[in-house]
């Protein structure tokens, strides 16, 4: 069973959002037994908080319900997961040198850009600052890199 870790900042707008996109597409696809779908953050300043008001909008606006509190990654992800998809290149920096407390990680660390096949971007934008065209910009990536991940696992091209 693929276990997938989506990380973020934060964990209360793009990770989020990238765990309830996966879950939403495989609720849709009746594939919901066959994974597991969590989400963190590299920053523990929202540990607890539900994901941001305003991504919880846009997200609703698509038909997709946004679930689950903030925790802060750790060490032990890198075992207990087989994908952890950083959202940008810091997150992905962050994750590297995380990576490297974990005594047996087995994890496959990507930049979640990697699987969008619509959009040409290699990073999930931080919309936290930002107007609300960057929250449709976070799913729309998401969407797109998601069911690319999830076409590419029917046709064993990842597992
Ligand atoms: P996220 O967005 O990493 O997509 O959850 C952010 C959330 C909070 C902050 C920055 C980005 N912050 O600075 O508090």
């Amino acid at each position: 069973m693929p276990r997938l870790l989506f990380v973020c900042l934060g964990n209360i707008c793009r990770s989020p959002a990238g765990e309830n996109v996966m879950n939403h597409l495989l609720e849709r696809e009746g594939l919901s037994d066959q994974f597991e779908v969590d989400s963190a953050g590299t920053a523990g300043y929202h540990i607890g908080n539900p994901p941001d008001l305003r991504m919880t909008k846009a997200a609703k606006a698509r038909g997709i319900e946004m679930r689950g509190r903030a925790r802060q990654v750790k060490p032990s992800d890198f075992a207990e997961f087989d994908w952890i998809f950083a959202m940008d290149r810091s997150n992905y920096a962050d994750l590297i040198s995380l990576r490297s407390l974990c005594e047996a990680p087995g994890a496959e660390l990507v930049l979640f850009g990697e699987f969008c096949e619509r959009h040409d971007d290699s990073e999930v934008p931080d919309p936290y600052y930002g107007g609300p065209e960057g929250f449709e910009k976070v799913l729309d990536l998401l969407e797109d890199g998601c069911s690319v991940f999830l076409r590419k696992w029917r046709e064993g091209e990842v597992t």
